[in-house]
């Protein structure tokens, strides 16, 4: 990874054990200004993994629970009440506003068990996720991680619908380190823990000083129009595209191949992957992000075919 990515990821692998891809993923999704799902059991570090991201890039942050009643205050800033005379009479016209803060000022926001957001709360997420504007208001936001634990029965957790989980350019899983075959990262993680002088400072629940700044940050991303996607390159995507299509039988009803999120954002990832990696143009290695993109937009099933897919395409 070039300078400022690697000092960040570096950081993160200081501060968290294990989930190489999810930390990547994060990176990814800061230089690209694209939103990441993350799905996994509770106290697997997603929520750390986000806070840290915004802390080491120095970015405004604001982390929410979502929950049932979540209104949209919590969101979006307090209400403030206007009153104004209203002309030709005594009486008064009173007004209420959103007083701009929380997700309308942060460039990073954490929104923890977003499928629990309530329909009001959720409507008006999902557009400030995709338009980045609230009413008349262009927002700053550059990145939304969401979270959410396994919708399978245990979690009794409900899935995103379609057209939320299509905000999310970045979906990975998030699992516990006690379920990897190397049980290397879990001891490590218990020896942090045993010992906080390894941690820096003596509290391993302590934030970071910022590694890079706005400036590195803006400088990366208008970098990211400057690389160049091959044809080659597009013509590797259209072609597993259209044999997720053809064999693997993914249609609207299984599988939630946007064109929006793969024949247009992709684009941007592509050229952030190879930015990333130092290079000006994509190459069929930036391919391999394409299991980020997809881990909740296609049967699971086709997904474990993916990398398989990936590296025929290579050959
Ligand atoms: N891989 C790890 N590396 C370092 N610390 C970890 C790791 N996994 C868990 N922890 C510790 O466990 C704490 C709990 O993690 P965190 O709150 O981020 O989990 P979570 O995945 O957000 O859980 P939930 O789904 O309940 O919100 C972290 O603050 C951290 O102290
Ligand atoms: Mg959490």
């Amino acid at each position: 990874m070039i300078g400022p990515a690697n000092a960040l990821h570096k950081l993160l692998d200081d501060y968290v054990i294990g989930h190489d891809d999810v930390k990547r993923a994060l990176v990814l999704a800061l230089v690209c200004r694209e939103h990441v799902y993350l799905e996994g059991p509770p106290g697997t570090a997603k929520t750390r993994m986000a806070e840290l991201l915004a802390a080491a890039s120095g970015l405004r942050f604001f982390r929410t629970q979502l929950h049932r009643d979540t209104r949209l205050p919590e969101l979006l800033g307090d209400v403030v009440i206007e009153r104004s005379p209203l002309p030709d009479s005594d009486g008064e016209q009173i007004r209420h506003r959103i007083e701009p803060g929380r997700l309308l000022t942060a460039e990073v926001a954490l929104l923890d068990d977003v499928s629990r957001a309530p329909g009001e709360a959720l409507n008006v997420l999902l557009q400030v996720l995709n338009e980045r504007r609230f009413e008349e208001l262009i927002l700053p936001l550059r990145c939304v991680i969401a979270t959410g634990n396994p919708t399978d029965d245990a979690y009794a957790n409900e899935a995103l619908d379609p057209a939320q989980l299509d905000r999310f350019a970045l979906q990975l899983r998030v699992s516990s380190l006690l379920t990897l075959e190397d049980p290397e990262p879990a001891r490590r993680l218990l020896d942090r823990f045993a010992d906080n002088d390894a941690c820096e400072g003596s509290d391993p629940e302590a934030l970071p000083a910022p590694v890079w700044t706005r400036d590195q940050l803006d400088d990366l991303h208008s970098a990211l129009g400057r690389v160049e996607v091959p044809g080659h390159v597009r013509a590797a995507l259209l072609e597993l595209l259209r044999r997720l299509v053809t064999e693997y039988h993914c249609n609207d009803a299984n599988s939630l191949l946007t064109d929006r999120t793969f024949l247009v954002k992709v684009l941007r990832m592509f050229r952030g992957s190879a930015l990333l990696a130092g290079r000006t143009a994509a190459t069929l290695d930036d391919l391999d992000l394409l299991v980020w993109m997809t881990t909740f937009r296609l049967p699971a099933a086709v997904h474990a075919a993916l990398p398989r897919e990936l590296a025929a395409l290579r050959a």
